[in-house]
């Protein structure tokens, strides 16, 4: 498998441009890595990186689009620190696409911020859960309708861990071994998961074989061990990005990360057909959105 990290040299935000190739690299599933470019966090901010900060209800740290900071454990005075330490992130990475992707300019809604501070490898989960399979991000109780989950990654270990991932095969190739295996989507079943709300909106086709695509990976455990991948470290001080929902990713180990997931419209895309509705429509020959609100 050819390789799908492109290794970008910048070692601040301010340093980058839009370059036609990383675009259609980033927008063809590959991962954007910046190894030099981290995340400044001083003296006092990095004393505050313990597991135990997170509260142990949440799974983790979160700035909301409103500037709420949830799963945070510790008072008045902490909060406030952590509230602007992840402003500045949330800044940081907000810089980083407008720079490298002005293309998505007005397209884009802000998602929250995360600090996961929790040791990867030592979190018991279910399959479904565990993302150290890999896996397509897609959201159970969140139809998107095609919308774009882009994330931006940055290590913070104090300390020098890396984290470690593994990236898997291109999009349409995942497509095409689990689109056959998939479960048809049935309008009257996303009209009852509505009904009942577990999901806060009625899901769409796209929204179903997305599941579907991430479910039958994980559940599989020969395509874990045996389909092409490639094992990625990424350093202490290194930032990289993808579009979650396209790039087929696990997370094996590591500790103290920061995120930044924005939404990109539906077709807000340089290239549509390169994304995910694209690849599928393309696939099964139909619509996959719209349908099921015209229903
Ligand atoms: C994931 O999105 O699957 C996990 C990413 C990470 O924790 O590094
Ligand atoms: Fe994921």
């Amino acid at each position: 498998m050819e390789s799908q990290i492109i290794e970008i040299t910048a070692s601040s935000v301010g340093q980058l441009q839009e370059n036609p190739a990383w675009t259609a690299a980033l927008e063809s599933g590959k991962v954007l890595y910046f190894p030099h470019l981290g995340f400044g966090l001083s003296a006092e901010e990095q004393a505050l990186l313990r597991p135990e900060m997170r509260d142990p209800k949440s799974r983790n740290i979160s700035l909301d689009a409103d500037g709420r900071l949830k799963g945070l454990a510790g008072e008045g005075a902490v909060q406030a620190a952590v509230t602007d330490w992840m402003g500045r992130f949330r800044a940081q990475s907000q810089e980083l696409i407008a720079r490298l992707l002005p293309g998505y300019q007005h397209k884009l809604r802000l998602a929250p911020t995360s600090l996961r501070p929790s040791e990867v490898e030592s979190r018991e989960q279910s399959w479904r859960a565990d993302d150290r399979r890999l896996h397509v991000d897609a959201f159970p109780s969140r139809p998107n309708r095609g919308e774009r989950i882009l994330r931006v990654f940055t290590n913070i270990h104090p300390s020098g861990g890396e984290r470690v991932w593994r990236v898997g095969e291109p999009f349409e190739t995942v497509a095409r071994t689990f689109l056959p295996r998939a479960k048809p989507y049935a309008l009257w079943q996303a009209k009852a998961l509505a009904a009942l709300h577990v999901t806060k909106s009625l899901r769409s086709e796209y929204d179903h074989l997305m599941l579907q695509l991430h479910d039958g990976m994980k559940r599989d455990l020969d395509y874990q061990r045996n389909s092409p991948q490639q094992t990625v470290h990424f350093p202490a001080g290194s930032t990289w990005v993808c579009f979650s929902d396209q790039t087929s990713h696990a997370a094996m180990s590591g500790q103290y990360m920061m995120e930044q997931t924005l939404f990109l419209r539906a077709g807000g895309e340089y290239d549509p057909a390169a994304s995910p509705l694209g690849i599928l429509t393309r696939l099964t020959g139909r619509a996959l959105v719209g349908a099921e609100a015209a229903a």
